[in-house]
């Protein structure tokens, strides 16, 4: 047998080739992309409601239009088919299917998807699909939302309808899209919605939403052919000390347990880390853990998803260095309960218009580390990319040198990892288009392909036709 890692070759031009069946994508997700907030039965989701909320989004920006995807997706899945994709990552939009959460499904919602996965499979592209980005139906919100339980049970049903709606040509499906946020920035710091800030209902729902994973691979597993596909999406934090004092050691060790560990934790090996239950221990005593929870969460999974951006640095607060923020944006409350002795550093390097720094070694560490603690789990970078500020020249060209440089660095970084053993399977660059970048609005551009809000129309960015010629060849010229 061939393995991923022979077949990953470099060349002596310096181009590297990935193995012959590597997945090549774009993603996406539905509040940033579709608009047409109000149509066809969809009723406010968190993020809605949030987005309205003066003060909370740069400029009172909201998804209400967006990309006006919705309305523009055949145009969308054409300009994936020109640039030579071969999968789609995007999301369902909970608040179109089954608008207060509970209940049938909207026809006019379900036929959205399957008109937009119809014309993927055409067009040779295969579709992956998220059932959870964020989107959060208001009224399950307003009924106490991830901090209770009833809303995993809830998802549980919403996954049923949308496997038994779109099971027959989705294969590939994807639970929660990094759960970290919706438990840790949407109820712990409150910079995403619904904009809460305590640190004990940050905790709830990020068990809650454990349970909910559980609960949804399994009611796929039930309404799948064989060979579906059931995985979750984690932004697991590559998490660095600052100094080797054993200090800081212990700053990472907090910091792994309540960004990455809380969920492969349960999700992969069917416990809770003993050291998460200890640093908490002064705000919950975890009951609302009930028997049996952990085993359903722990179902087995055909891959990992795995969203990397940036590298985090971390040192015991009180040492020596600027103190700069997460990277997960201004608030004054911590979306880190029980780690106030926990500072953040800017990591060194240069940084994307979101100030991340790029570096490519992250990703290469995060894989290997991920290859090594989880050896039989199949990896696939569902999400990886940059925002610069890009714009339109005299000539309509938008040319983005920065970001191709980013994804060449980290596309290298993927192959050099799966030459050295880990088992990656695909990379989804983050993002197709341009969109609403949550807390920042539109004033963060993503995309590879350039969207020019006023009148909708997409310009690709050089950076999508370098991508497309990757994608298609699955060479990365040296
Ligand atoms: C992760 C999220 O999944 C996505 O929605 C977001 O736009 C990107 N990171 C960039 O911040």
């Amino acid at each position: 047998m061939v393995t991923a890692a022979q077949q990953s070759e470099s060349g002596m031009d310096g181009a590297r080739t990935f193995p012959r069946d590597f997945l090549w994508g774009s993603a996406t997700a539905s509040y940033q992309i579709e608009g047409a907030a109000a149509e066809d039965g969809r009723t406010p989701s968190i993020w809605d409601t949030y987005a309205r909320t003066p003060g909370r989004v740069r400029n009172g920006d909201t998804g209400d239009i967006a990309t006006d995807h919705y309305h523009r997706w055949r145009e969308d899945v054409a300009l994936m088919a020109d640039l030579g994709l071969g999968a789609y990552r995007f999301s369902l939009a909970w608040p179109r299917i089954q608008p207060t959460g509970r209940g049938p499904a909207v026809q006019k919602g379900l036929d959205f998807y399957r008109r937009l996965v119809d014309d993927l499979l055409a067009k040779g592209i295969k579709p992956v699909a998220t059932l959870y980005h964020w989107d959060l139906p208001q009224e399950l919100e307003d009924g106490g939302g991830w901090p209770e339980r009833v809303t995993a049970e809830r998802f549980a049903e919403y996954a049923a309808l949308a496997a038994d709606a779109l099971g027959d040509r989705v294969t590939t499906w994807t639970t929660l899209n990094e759960p970290w946020c919706s438990a840790f920035l949407g109820y712990g710091s409150g910079v995403h919605a619904p904009g809460r800030t305590d640190p004990v209902a940050a905790l709830r729902a990020a068990h809650h939403l454990n349970l909910a994973h559980g609960m949804a691979v399994e009611a796929l597993r039930d309404r799948l052919p064989t060979g579906g596909q059931c995985s979750v999406t984690l932004n697991i934090h590559h998490v660095r000390p600052l100094t080797d004092d054993p200090a800081d050691a212990d700053a990472v060790r907090r910091i792994d347990a309540l960004a990455n560990r809380v969920f492969t934790g349960p999700m992969l090996q069917g416990e809770y880390p003993e050291d998460l239950l200890k640093d908490t221990a002064a705000l919950t005593d975890w009951s609302f853990v009930r028997d049996g929870d952990l085993r359903q969460i722990n179902q087995p999974l055909d891959f990992l998803g795995v969203n990397y951006y940036t590298p985090t640095l971390v040192s015991e607060a009180g040492s020596t260095g600027s103190h700069t923020s997460d990277g997960h944006g201004n608030s004054s409350h911590s979306p880190w309960p029980a780690a106030d002795k926990v500072a953040f550093h800017q990591p060194p390097g240069d940084t994307t218009a979101m100030g991340w720094a790029v570096d490519p070694t992250g990703l290469y560490d995060l894989l290997r580390r991920l290859a090594s603690d989880f050896p039989r789990l199949p990896l696939v970078i569902t999400e990886n990319g940059a925002a610069f500020d890009d714009y339109a020249g005299p000539d309509g060209q938008v040319n983005d040198p920065g970001r191709i440089a980013y994804l060449r660095g980290h596309l290298a970084a993927v192959h050099q990892a799966i030459a050295d053993g880990a088992d990656v399977r695909g990379y989804f660059l983050w993002s197709l288009l341009d969109n609403f970048e949550w807390a920042h609005g539109y004033s963060k551009r993503f995309g590879t392909v350039y969207v020019d809000y006023p009148t909708g129309t997409r310009i690709p960015k050089a950076s999508a036709r370098w991508y497309s010629e990757v994608a298609r060849t699955g060479v990365l010229p040296g």
